[in-house]
Protein backbone atom coordinates (compact mmCIF):
# COMPACT_ATOMS: atom_id res chain seq x y z
CA UNK A 1 0.00 0.00 0.00
CA UNK A 2 1.39 3.50 -1.04
CA UNK A 3 2.90 5.85 2.12
CA UNK A 4 3.26 9.03 0.18
CA UNK A 5 0.14 10.34 1.03
CA UNK A 6 0.18 13.39 -0.14
CA UNK A 7 0.45 12.02 -3.52
CA UNK A 8 -2.17 9.58 -3.09
CA UNK A 9 -4.55 12.69 -2.55
CA UNK A 10 -3.42 14.09 -5.44
CA UNK A 11 -3.57 11.81 -7.89
CA UNK A 12 -6.86 10.82 -6.73
CA UNK A 13 -8.80 13.89 -7.08
CA UNK A 14 -9.69 16.41 -10.38
CA UNK A 15 -7.09 19.48 -10.00
CA UNK A 16 -10.17 21.61 -9.14
CA UNK A 17 -10.92 18.93 -6.18
CA UNK A 18 -7.58 19.10 -4.75
CA UNK A 19 -6.75 22.48 -5.23
CA UNK A 20 -9.95 22.77 -3.18
CA UNK A 21 -8.62 20.87 -0.48
CA UNK A 22 -5.04 22.73 -0.33
CA UNK A 23 -7.04 25.93 -0.13
CA UNK A 24 -9.55 24.51 2.86
CA UNK A 25 -6.56 23.48 4.12
CA UNK A 26 -4.43 26.89 4.12
CA UNK A 27 -8.08 28.90 5.19
CA UNK A 28 -8.51 26.72 8.48
CA UNK A 29 -4.65 26.79 9.14
CA UNK A 30 -5.09 30.88 9.29
CA UNK A 31 -7.87 30.02 11.71
CA UNK A 32 -5.74 27.51 13.91
CA UNK A 33 -7.99 25.13 12.92
CA UNK A 34 -7.27 21.09 12.19
CA UNK A 35 -8.96 19.93 8.98
CA UNK A 36 -8.90 16.37 8.03
CA UNK A 37 -10.19 13.98 5.20
CA UNK A 38 -12.38 11.43 7.43
CA UNK A 39 -14.19 8.33 7.14
CA UNK A 40 -15.09 6.62 3.97
CA UNK A 41 -12.91 8.93 1.45
CA UNK A 42 -9.50 7.64 3.43
CA UNK A 43 -11.24 3.91 3.61
CA UNK A 44 -11.32 4.31 -0.45
CA UNK A 45 -7.90 6.31 -0.71
CA UNK A 46 -6.14 3.70 0.48
CA UNK A 47 -7.84 1.02 -1.19
CA UNK A 48 -7.16 2.84 -4.57
CA UNK A 49 -11.22 3.04 -5.13
CA UNK A 50 -12.89 5.85 -6.32
CA UNK A 51 -15.27 7.80 -3.82
CA UNK A 52 -17.49 10.82 -5.20
CA UNK A 53 -18.15 11.62 -1.40
CA UNK A 54 -15.33 13.26 0.31
CA UNK A 55 -16.10 14.22 4.51
CA UNK A 56 -13.71 16.79 5.64
CA UNK A 57 -13.71 17.72 9.10
CA UNK A 58 -13.08 20.93 11.06
CA UNK A 59 -11.52 21.20 14.78
CA UNK A 60 -13.15 24.69 15.04
CA UNK A 61 -16.48 26.18 13.41
CA UNK A 62 -17.27 24.56 10.27
CA UNK A 63 -19.48 27.17 9.06
CA UNK A 64 -17.12 30.10 9.59
CA UNK A 65 -14.60 27.94 7.21
CA UNK A 66 -17.32 27.04 4.84
CA UNK A 67 -17.73 31.12 4.70
CA UNK A 68 -14.40 31.90 3.81
CA UNK A 69 -14.50 28.99 1.08
CA UNK A 70 -17.42 30.60 0.07
CA UNK A 71 -15.85 33.54 -1.26
CA UNK A 72 -13.11 31.79 -3.56
CA UNK A 73 -14.36 31.51 -7.08
CA UNK A 74 -16.50 28.93 -8.85
CA UNK A 75 -17.62 27.26 -5.29
CA UNK A 76 -20.84 26.80 -4.63
CA UNK A 77 -21.70 26.29 -0.88
CA UNK A 78 -24.70 25.41 1.37
CA UNK A 79 -24.65 25.48 5.05
CA UNK A 80 -27.19 24.15 6.94
CA UNK A 81 -26.41 26.19 10.28
CA UNK A 82 -29.02 24.07 12.82
CA UNK A 83 -26.60 21.22 11.90
CA UNK A 84 -23.47 22.81 11.64
CA UNK A 85 -22.73 21.35 8.34
CA UNK A 86 -21.90 22.48 4.95
CA UNK A 87 -22.02 20.84 1.77
CA UNK A 88 -19.36 22.01 -1.47
CA UNK A 89 -19.99 20.90 -4.88
CA UNK A 90 -17.10 20.53 -7.41
CA UNK A 91 -17.34 18.75 -10.46
CA UNK A 92 -19.33 15.53 -9.52
CA UNK A 93 -17.83 15.87 -5.76
CA UNK A 94 -19.73 16.76 -2.98
CA UNK A 95 -17.36 17.72 -0.45
CA UNK A 96 -19.31 17.92 3.66
CA UNK A 97 -17.51 19.81 5.95
CA UNK A 98 -18.67 19.25 9.76
CA UNK A 99 -17.22 20.22 13.06
CA UNK A 100 -15.57 17.18 15.01
CA UNK A 101 -17.63 16.01 17.69
CA UNK A 102 -18.09 13.80 20.36
CA UNK A 103 -20.81 11.75 21.12
CA UNK A 104 -22.85 9.85 23.28
CA UNK A 105 -25.68 7.66 23.66
CA UNK A 106 -28.72 7.95 25.71
CA UNK A 107 -30.11 5.36 25.64
CA UNK A 108 -29.85 2.41 22.27
CA UNK A 109 -31.01 3.27 19.39
CA UNK A 110 -31.66 6.60 19.91
CA UNK A 111 -29.40 9.57 17.68
CA UNK A 112 -26.82 10.56 19.90
CA UNK A 113 -26.19 13.13 21.84
CA UNK A 114 -23.39 15.72 20.26
CA UNK A 115 -20.15 18.03 21.39
CA UNK A 116 -17.78 19.50 19.41
CA UNK A 117 -14.44 17.91 20.27
CA UNK A 118 -10.85 17.16 18.65
CA UNK A 119 -10.24 14.23 16.01
CA UNK A 120 -9.55 11.82 18.46
CA UNK A 121 -12.84 11.84 19.72
CA UNK A 122 -14.36 12.34 16.62
CA UNK A 123 -12.89 9.11 15.09
CA UNK A 124 -13.77 7.34 17.99
CA UNK A 125 -17.27 8.08 17.22
CA UNK A 126 -16.84 6.01 14.32
CA UNK A 127 -18.53 2.26 13.41
CA UNK A 128 -15.21 0.15 12.14
CA UNK A 129 -11.46 0.87 12.33
CA UNK A 130 -11.48 0.77 8.46
CA UNK A 131 -13.97 4.00 8.22
CA UNK A 132 -11.73 5.55 11.67
CA UNK A 133 -8.82 7.17 9.65
CA UNK A 134 -8.36 10.95 9.00
CA UNK A 135 -5.60 12.10 6.79
CA UNK A 136 -4.52 15.84 8.09
CA UNK A 137 -4.73 18.36 4.91
CA UNK A 138 -3.19 21.44 7.48
CA UNK A 139 0.03 23.18 5.39
CA UNK A 140 2.82 21.11 6.95
CA UNK A 141 1.25 17.84 8.10
CA UNK A 142 -0.51 17.40 4.82
CA UNK A 143 -0.73 13.76 4.02
CA UNK A 144 -0.31 12.65 7.90
CA UNK A 145 -2.56 9.51 8.82
CA UNK A 146 -4.29 9.59 12.08
CA UNK A 147 -5.01 5.77 12.45
CA UNK A 148 -5.60 4.98 16.41
CA UNK A 149 -7.67 1.72 15.75
CA UNK A 150 -5.29 0.01 13.42
CA UNK A 151 -7.60 0.88 10.40
CA UNK A 152 -4.81 0.86 7.78
CA UNK A 153 -3.64 -2.89 9.05
CA UNK A 154 -7.72 -3.87 8.94
CA UNK A 155 -7.50 -3.23 5.15
CA UNK A 156 -4.73 -4.68 4.43
CA UNK A 157 -6.06 -7.86 6.42
CA UNK A 158 -9.49 -7.31 4.67
CA UNK A 159 -11.86 -7.22 8.31
CA UNK A 160 -14.51 -5.20 9.44
CA UNK A 161 -13.76 -4.60 13.12
CA UNK A 162 -15.54 -2.30 15.60
CA UNK A 163 -13.81 0.30 17.46
CA UNK A 164 -15.64 -1.06 21.10
CA UNK A 165 -18.18 -3.71 22.17
CA UNK A 166 -20.64 -1.17 22.74
CA UNK A 167 -20.54 -0.14 18.71
CA UNK A 168 -23.59 -2.21 18.45
CA UNK A 169 -25.83 -1.32 21.19
CA UNK A 170 -25.12 2.21 20.22
CA UNK A 171 -26.00 1.98 16.97
CA UNK A 172 -27.55 -1.48 15.99
CA UNK A 173 -27.88 0.23 12.09
CA UNK A 174 -24.04 -0.25 12.20
CA UNK A 175 -24.76 -4.06 11.64
CA UNK A 176 -26.41 -3.65 8.32
CA UNK A 177 -23.81 -1.08 7.36
CA UNK A 178 -21.08 -4.09 8.45
CA UNK A 179 -22.78 -6.79 5.96
CA UNK A 180 -22.62 -4.03 3.42
CA UNK A 181 -18.98 -2.82 3.63
CA UNK A 182 -18.01 -6.85 4.03
CA UNK A 183 -20.09 -8.06 0.88
CA UNK A 184 -18.77 -4.66 -1.57
CA UNK A 185 -15.26 -4.71 -0.47
CA UNK A 186 -15.12 -8.55 -0.48
CA UNK A 187 -14.09 -8.65 3.31
CA UNK A 188 -14.79 -10.55 6.39
CA UNK A 189 -16.16 -9.62 9.71
CA UNK A 190 -13.74 -10.08 12.49
CA UNK A 191 -14.31 -12.88 14.58
CA UNK A 192 -15.45 -10.74 17.56
CA UNK A 193 -18.06 -8.21 15.45
CA UNK A 194 -19.53 -11.24 14.62
CA UNK A 195 -20.10 -12.54 17.53
CA UNK A 196 -21.20 -8.97 18.45
CA UNK A 197 -23.08 -9.17 15.99
CA UNK A 198 -25.09 -12.44 17.45
CA UNK A 199 -25.31 -10.71 20.72
CA UNK A 200 -26.78 -7.37 20.12
CA UNK A 201 -29.14 -8.57 16.96
CA UNK A 202 -32.24 -7.72 19.38
CA UNK A 203 -30.81 -3.98 19.82
CA UNK A 204 -32.29 -3.69 15.51
CA UNK A 205 -35.41 -3.58 17.50
CA UNK A 206 -34.87 -0.04 18.80
CA UNK A 207 -34.24 1.48 14.93
CA UNK A 208 -36.73 3.44 13.76
CA UNK A 209 -38.09 2.07 10.78
CA UNK A 210 -36.98 5.20 8.34
CA UNK A 211 -33.84 4.35 9.71
CA UNK A 212 -33.79 0.33 8.67
CA UNK A 213 -35.82 1.59 5.52
CA UNK A 214 -32.74 3.67 4.68
CA UNK A 215 -30.18 0.96 5.47
CA UNK A 216 -31.89 -1.46 3.20
CA UNK A 217 -31.95 1.44 0.05
CA UNK A 218 -28.28 1.39 0.84
CA UNK A 219 -27.96 -2.47 0.24
CA UNK A 220 -29.95 -2.28 -2.71
CA UNK A 221 -27.77 0.45 -4.46
CA UNK A 222 -24.89 -1.98 -4.29
CA UNK A 223 -23.65 -3.27 -7.16
CA UNK A 224 -24.68 -6.76 -6.44
CA UNK A 225 -27.33 -6.88 -3.51
CA UNK A 226 -27.78 -10.13 -3.07
CA UNK A 227 -25.00 -11.20 -1.54
CA UNK A 228 -25.91 -9.01 1.06
CA UNK A 229 -28.57 -10.47 1.72
CA UNK A 230 -27.33 -14.18 1.42
CA UNK A 231 -25.04 -12.89 4.50
CA UNK A 232 -27.81 -10.64 6.20
CA UNK A 233 -29.81 -14.11 6.29
CA UNK A 234 -26.97 -16.02 7.04
CA UNK A 235 -26.63 -13.65 10.07
CA UNK A 236 -30.24 -13.86 10.61
CA UNK A 237 -30.29 -9.86 9.96
CA UNK A 238 -33.23 -10.58 7.33
CA UNK A 239 -35.70 -12.58 10.14
CA UNK A 240 -34.68 -9.88 12.07
CA UNK A 241 -36.82 -7.38 9.77
CA UNK A 242 -39.24 -9.45 9.18
CA UNK A 243 -39.61 -13.45 10.40
CA UNK A 244 -40.68 -14.28 6.73
CA UNK A 245 -37.71 -12.75 5.09
CA UNK A 246 -35.18 -15.20 3.31
CA UNK A 247 -32.04 -15.72 1.14
CA UNK A 248 -33.59 -17.62 -1.73
CA UNK A 249 -31.16 -19.45 -4.08
CA UNK A 250 -32.93 -17.54 -7.11
CA UNK A 251 -32.27 -14.10 -5.95
CA UNK A 252 -28.26 -14.67 -7.84
CA UNK A 253 -30.23 -15.09 -11.20
CA UNK A 254 -33.09 -12.65 -10.32
CA UNK A 255 -30.96 -9.37 -8.75
CA UNK A 256 -28.21 -9.82 -11.96
CA UNK A 257 -31.45 -9.78 -14.55
CA UNK A 258 -33.07 -7.03 -12.75
CA UNK A 259 -29.40 -5.16 -13.30
CA UNK A 260 -29.62 -6.11 -16.62
CA UNK A 261 -33.37 -4.84 -17.34
CA UNK A 262 -34.08 -1.45 -15.62
CA UNK A 263 -32.23 1.81 -14.49
CA UNK A 264 -30.92 2.19 -11.07
CA UNK A 265 -33.58 3.87 -9.79
CA UNK A 266 -36.11 1.60 -10.66
CA UNK A 267 -33.79 -1.01 -9.89
CA UNK A 268 -34.35 -0.57 -5.86
CA UNK A 269 -37.99 -0.56 -6.08
CA UNK A 270 -37.47 -3.92 -7.68
CA UNK A 271 -35.13 -5.10 -5.43
CA UNK A 272 -37.60 -4.78 -2.61
CA UNK A 273 -40.46 -6.93 -4.59
CA UNK A 274 -37.86 -9.53 -5.69
CA UNK A 275 -37.00 -9.21 -1.67
CA UNK A 276 -40.75 -9.60 -0.44
CA UNK A 277 -41.87 -11.92 -2.91
CA UNK A 278 -42.16 -15.02 -0.86
CA UNK A 279 -43.75 -13.14 1.84
CA UNK A 280 -47.77 -13.63 2.67
CA UNK A 281 -50.02 -10.28 2.62
CA UNK A 282 -49.68 -10.02 6.48
CA UNK A 283 -46.48 -10.67 6.38
CA UNK A 284 -45.79 -7.47 4.19
CA UNK A 285 -48.16 -5.87 5.74
CA UNK A 286 -46.31 -6.19 9.03
CA UNK A 287 -42.40 -5.67 6.92
CA UNK A 288 -43.85 -2.40 5.15
CA UNK A 289 -45.17 -1.31 8.77
CA UNK A 290 -42.22 -1.84 10.19
CA UNK A 291 -40.50 0.11 7.78
CA UNK A 292 -42.61 2.85 7.83
CA UNK A 293 -44.02 2.38 4.54
CA UNK A 294 -47.29 3.58 4.06
CA UNK A 295 -49.21 4.34 0.64
CA UNK A 296 -46.85 5.46 -1.03
CA UNK A 297 -45.40 4.11 -4.68
CA UNK A 298 -43.38 1.70 -3.08
CA UNK A 299 -45.68 0.29 -0.60
CA UNK A 300 -48.25 0.15 -3.44
CA UNK A 301 -45.90 -1.09 -5.85
CA UNK A 302 -44.91 -4.48 -3.41
CA UNK A 303 -48.85 -5.19 -2.69
CA UNK A 304 -49.73 -5.06 -6.80
CA UNK A 305 -46.60 -7.52 -6.93
CA UNK A 306 -48.07 -9.97 -3.96
CA UNK A 307 -51.88 -9.45 -5.55
CA UNK A 308 -50.67 -10.40 -9.13
CA UNK A 309 -48.44 -13.64 -7.61
CA UNK A 310 -52.04 -14.64 -6.31
CA UNK A 311 -53.68 -14.23 -9.66
CA UNK A 312 -50.43 -15.90 -11.95
CA UNK A 313 -52.60 -19.30 -11.83
CA UNK A 314 -55.26 -18.06 -14.23
CA UNK A 315 -52.31 -17.28 -16.81
CA UNK A 316 -50.82 -21.05 -16.88
CA UNK A 317 -53.22 -21.75 -19.99
CA UNK A 318 -51.58 -23.28 -22.82
CA UNK A 319 -54.75 -22.14 -25.01
CA UNK A 320 -55.24 -18.27 -23.46
CA UNK A 321 -55.82 -15.27 -25.63
CA UNK A 322 -54.00 -12.46 -25.83
CA UNK A 323 -56.66 -10.22 -25.06
CA UNK A 324 -56.92 -12.38 -22.03
CA UNK A 325 -53.84 -11.78 -20.62
CA UNK A 326 -54.16 -8.25 -21.31
CA UNK A 327 -57.33 -7.62 -18.87
CA UNK A 328 -55.88 -10.07 -16.14
CA UNK A 329 -52.44 -7.44 -16.28
CA UNK A 330 -53.86 -4.09 -17.45
CA UNK A 331 -54.68 -2.63 -13.51
CA UNK A 332 -51.22 -3.92 -12.49
CA UNK A 333 -48.37 -1.42 -13.30
CA UNK A 334 -45.31 -2.70 -15.38
CA UNK A 335 -42.64 -3.23 -12.64
CA UNK A 336 -45.32 -5.31 -10.76
CA UNK A 337 -45.65 -7.17 -13.73
CA UNK A 338 -41.76 -7.30 -14.24
CA UNK A 339 -41.51 -8.70 -10.57
CA UNK A 340 -43.75 -11.37 -10.94
CA UNK A 341 -42.08 -12.30 -14.76
CA UNK A 342 -38.64 -12.56 -12.62
CA UNK A 343 -39.69 -14.57 -9.87
CA UNK A 344 -42.21 -16.86 -11.30
CA UNK A 345 -40.95 -20.75 -11.70
CA UNK A 346 -43.14 -21.16 -14.87
CA UNK A 347 -41.73 -20.30 -18.25
CA UNK A 348 -44.97 -20.42 -19.81
CA UNK A 349 -46.24 -17.40 -17.41
CA UNK A 350 -43.27 -15.25 -17.52
CA UNK A 351 -43.53 -15.99 -21.58
CA UNK A 352 -47.19 -14.33 -21.39
CA UNK A 353 -45.96 -11.82 -19.01
CA UNK A 354 -43.26 -10.22 -20.99
CA UNK A 355 -45.81 -10.89 -24.05
CA UNK A 356 -47.86 -7.87 -22.04
CA UNK A 357 -44.74 -5.99 -21.06
CA UNK A 358 -43.28 -5.47 -24.14
CA UNK A 359 -45.90 -6.31 -26.52
CA UNK A 360 -49.84 -6.07 -25.63
CA UNK A 361 -49.57 -3.25 -23.15
CA UNK A 362 -49.00 -0.51 -26.11
CA UNK A 363 -51.93 -1.93 -28.30
CA UNK A 364 -54.00 0.59 -29.32
CA UNK A 365 -57.36 0.69 -31.74
CA UNK A 366 -56.52 2.50 -35.30
CA UNK A 367 -59.96 3.86 -34.72
CA UNK A 368 -61.07 6.90 -32.51
CA UNK A 369 -64.12 8.71 -31.29
CA UNK A 370 -63.91 10.79 -33.93
CA UNK A 371 -64.73 7.17 -36.36
CA UNK A 372 -67.06 6.54 -34.53
CA UNK A 373 -69.09 10.01 -34.52
CA UNK A 374 -68.55 9.56 -38.48
CA UNK A 375 -69.88 6.03 -38.53
CA UNK A 376 -73.17 7.59 -36.96
CA UNK A 377 -72.25 6.57 -33.10
CA UNK A 378 -73.72 8.94 -30.54
CA UNK A 379 -71.26 10.15 -27.68
CA UNK A 380 -71.63 7.98 -24.76
CA UNK A 381 -70.75 4.37 -23.49
CA UNK A 382 -71.59 2.64 -26.83
CA UNK A 383 -68.33 4.12 -28.17
CA UNK A 384 -66.84 2.64 -25.66
CA UNK A 385 -68.36 -0.86 -25.86
CA UNK A 386 -67.35 -0.59 -29.60
CA UNK A 387 -63.80 0.45 -29.42
CA UNK A 388 -62.99 -2.31 -26.12
CA UNK A 389 -64.10 -4.98 -28.75
CA UNK A 390 -62.89 -3.93 -31.34
CA UNK A 391 -59.51 -3.74 -29.18
CA UNK A 392 -60.06 -7.42 -28.14
CA UNK A 393 -60.01 -8.63 -31.71
CA UNK A 394 -57.10 -6.19 -32.28
CA UNK A 395 -54.88 -7.96 -29.47
CA UNK A 396 -56.25 -12.03 -30.72
CA UNK A 397 -55.05 -10.26 -34.44
CA UNK A 398 -58.35 -10.82 -36.03
CA UNK A 399 -58.25 -7.35 -37.20
CA UNK A 400 -55.34 -5.82 -38.97
CA UNK A 401 -55.86 -2.62 -40.89
CA UNK A 402 -58.23 0.44 -39.81
CA UNK A 403 -60.60 -0.80 -42.46
CA UNK A 404 -60.61 -4.31 -40.65
CA UNK A 405 -61.67 -2.30 -37.56
CA UNK A 406 -64.59 -0.30 -39.33
CA UNK A 407 -65.90 -3.51 -40.80
CA UNK A 408 -65.62 -4.95 -37.49
CA UNK A 409 -67.10 -2.20 -35.87
CA UNK A 410 -70.01 -1.69 -38.13
CA UNK A 411 -70.97 -5.42 -37.56
CA UNK A 412 -70.68 -4.84 -33.57
CA UNK A 413 -72.76 -1.35 -33.82
CA UNK A 414 -75.40 -3.53 -36.17
CA UNK A 415 -75.73 -5.84 -33.63
CA UNK A 416 -76.24 -3.93 -30.63
CA UNK A 417 -79.15 -1.74 -32.22
CA UNK A 418 -80.82 -4.83 -33.54
CA UNK A 419 -84.06 -4.90 -30.88
CA UNK A 420 -83.73 -8.82 -31.12
CA UNK A 421 -80.74 -8.59 -29.01
CA UNK A 422 -82.00 -7.09 -25.84
CA UNK A 423 -84.38 -9.41 -25.68
N1 LIG B 1 -20.56 6.53 10.55
C1 LIG B 1 -20.62 5.82 11.74
N2 LIG B 1 -21.78 5.17 12.10
C2 LIG B 1 -22.87 5.22 11.31
C3 LIG B 1 -22.83 5.95 10.12
C4 LIG B 1 -21.66 6.59 9.76
O1 LIG B 1 -19.63 5.77 12.43
N3 LIG B 1 -23.99 4.60 11.67
C5 LIG B 1 -19.31 7.25 10.19
C6 LIG B 1 -18.28 6.36 9.53
O2 LIG B 1 -17.01 6.79 9.95
C7 LIG B 1 -18.42 6.67 8.07
C8 LIG B 1 -18.83 8.13 8.07
O3 LIG B 1 -19.60 8.29 9.26
O4 LIG B 1 -17.23 6.47 7.37
C9 LIG B 1 -19.63 8.58 6.89
O5 LIG B 1 -20.79 7.77 6.75
P1 LIG B 1 -21.36 7.37 5.34
O6 LIG B 1 -21.37 8.54 4.46
O7 LIG B 1 -22.61 6.61 5.58
O8 LIG B 1 -20.33 6.29 4.84
P2 LIG B 1 -18.96 6.36 4.05
O9 LIG B 1 -17.86 5.94 4.96
O10 LIG B 1 -18.80 7.65 3.35
O11 LIG B 1 -19.07 5.14 3.08
P3 LIG B 1 -19.99 4.84 1.86
O12 LIG B 1 -20.73 6.11 1.52
O13 LIG B 1 -19.00 4.41 0.85
O14 LIG B 1 -20.88 3.76 2.32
Amino acid sequence: MPQNYFKLIKDAFPEPVFRLIIQAGELAHGMSYGLYLVGGVVRDLLLDRKSDDIDIMVEGDAIKLADLLAQLPNTRITSYRKFGTSTLKVDDFRIDLATCRRETYSRPGALPSVKSGDITEDLFRRDFTINAMSLCINPGKFGELIDIYNGKQDLEKKLIRVLHSESFTDDATRIMRAIRYEQRLNFKLETKTEKLIARDLDMLDSISGDRLRKEISLWFSELQPEKILHRADELAVLQKLQTGLHWNDHFNETFSRVRKQAKPASAVQLYYCLLVYSLNESELDELLGRLNIHGGKLDNLCRLTLKLKNKLALLDEKEIKRADIYYLLKDFSPPAIRANALCTGSHRIRTYLELYLDNLRFTKTLLNGRDMARMGVPEGRLVGIVLQDVLKAKLNGEVKTKMDEERLARSIIRKLSDPGMHQ
